[in-house]
């Protein structure tokens, strides 16, 4: 059976600033989308849950990608979430809904999408990914490391089915006026394809295919909101699919490089770089408004219907990571506005630098330039 898998993700309103949704918000979400599913029988199955102050909803269907009816459904569930996160006071109320009227796709309206159509495999597990306080690029390293490094994924050795490596399509997101793509094959690109991947803010992985068997194993977003607003409105906060198992890396090399918590764009004021913390599904947000979190839910499908979700970055191994990860994330902290700390200033969310060093501008002088002027004009007095 042809599935498609559609998750569409967006902040509507937050408790404490940009801490996670409320409780009446989610269920006001989680309420629409239940109610209203029943009316669209080519909806196999839904799941609505929540990352920091991002509320996800995955569906299962037969309409394909870009589907206007399930479009239509994520982007009315939000609005009513809106209203909800209005009543309630909820900070950024309606934040990611940048367009007031919804024209046949969110695409280019705010939320963010992942979503890839498929022949059901007689079992089908995949991972839905979520992470806050950050952008597309936090999934280029996880990415690169579990389709093309034997060194994390040792499928690509030992499973024949997947010699044959991996193609790579990669965004240029800087370009705004139609999607600029290329396609890297691996294991053959694989310098190529690190030269993009290690500008998660230019270039960020859109979708993996297997080389073996053609099918898709990844659909990643590659929302860059200020592209759409024309002035940052907050991080992207990410979601991604990713089909494991079989012709594809299993679920525990694709989560292997989460223990490496490296440094993303995310976190306070959405101008700095913090260390990924993966986290339990449903965790909300704290320390200097972050640090930027991933959550994992892991599911089982039949003929498009979920088991419900296994919580893949609950177990305790991932403790000892996020201790790790929260000494990086107070590391970095330490040296404050300096360096490494707070990101280039194409990607500052506020313009309070920009402002400071255009004003600054008009006070530099060059040392020895007012004495020059000065004998230049005295001479000229003396020759005319
Ligand atoms: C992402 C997120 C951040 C904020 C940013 C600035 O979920 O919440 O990217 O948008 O921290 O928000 P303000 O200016 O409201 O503090
Ligand atoms: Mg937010
Ligand atoms: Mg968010």
């Amino acid at each position: 059976m042809k599935i498609t898998l559609s998750v569409i993700k967006a902040d509507i309103g937050s408790i404490g600033g940009h801490i996670c949704p409320s409780q009446r918000l989610l269920e006001t979400v989680e309420r629409h989308v239940l109610q209203y599913r029943y009316d669209m029988p080519f909806i196999r199955d839904s799941y609505v849950g929540f990352t920091g102050d991002d509320i996800a909803i995955l569906m299962t269907h037969t309409r394909g990608p870009g589907a206007e009816p399930i479009h239509k459904l994520a982007w009315d569930a939000f609005v009513a979430g809106t209203a909800e996160a209005k009543a309630q006071g909820l900070y950024g109320a309606g934040q990611d809904l940048l367009k007031d009227a919804f024209s046949g796709n969110v695409r280019g309206m705010g939320p963010a999408t992942a979503e890839m159509e498929f022949e059901e495999r007689a079992n089908e597990p995949f991972l839905f990914f979520a992470a806050d306080k950050t952008d597309p690029g936090a999934y280029n390293l996880p990415l690169y490391l579990a389709f093309a490094d034997p060194m994390t994924t040792p499928g690509l050795m030992l499973a024949p089915s997947m010699a044959k490596g991996f193609k790579f399509v990669v965004m240029d997101v800087a370009h705004t006026d139609g999607d600029r793509i290329i396609e890297l094959n691996t294991p053959e690109d694989i310098y190529d394809l690190a030269a993009l991947l290690r500008d998660g803010e230019r270039y960020v992985v859109e979708s993996i295919w297997s080389r073996a068997t053609g099918e898709q194993a990844v659909a990643a977003c590659t929302t860059r909101l200020h592209n759409i607003a024309g002035t940052y409105t907050g991080k992207d906060d990410p979601v991604m699919l990713v089909r494991v198992q079989k012709n594809f890396p299993a679920t525990g090399e694709v989560l292997a490089p989460y223990a490496i918590g490296p440094y993303v764009a995310g976190g306070m004021r959405g101008s700095h770089n913090m260390p990924l913390m993966p986290v339990a599904l449903n965790s909300n947000i704290s320390y200097f408004d972050g640090p930027p979190v991933v959550s994992c839910a892991a599911f089982a499908m039949h003929d498009g219907k979920l088991t419900e979700p296994a919580d893949a970055f609950a177990h305790p191994f991932w403790n000892t990571v996020r201790d790790r990860v929260a000494d990086k994330a107070m590391e970095m902290r330490r040296q404050g506005f300096f360096g490494a700390a707070m990101l280039p200033m194409a990607e500052l969310e506020y313009t309070g630098i920009t402002e400071k060093l255009h004003a600054l501008d008009a006070r530099f002088t060059i040392r020895g330039e007012a004495q020059k002027l000065q004998r230049r004009k005295v001479s000229a007095a003396g020759t005319g």
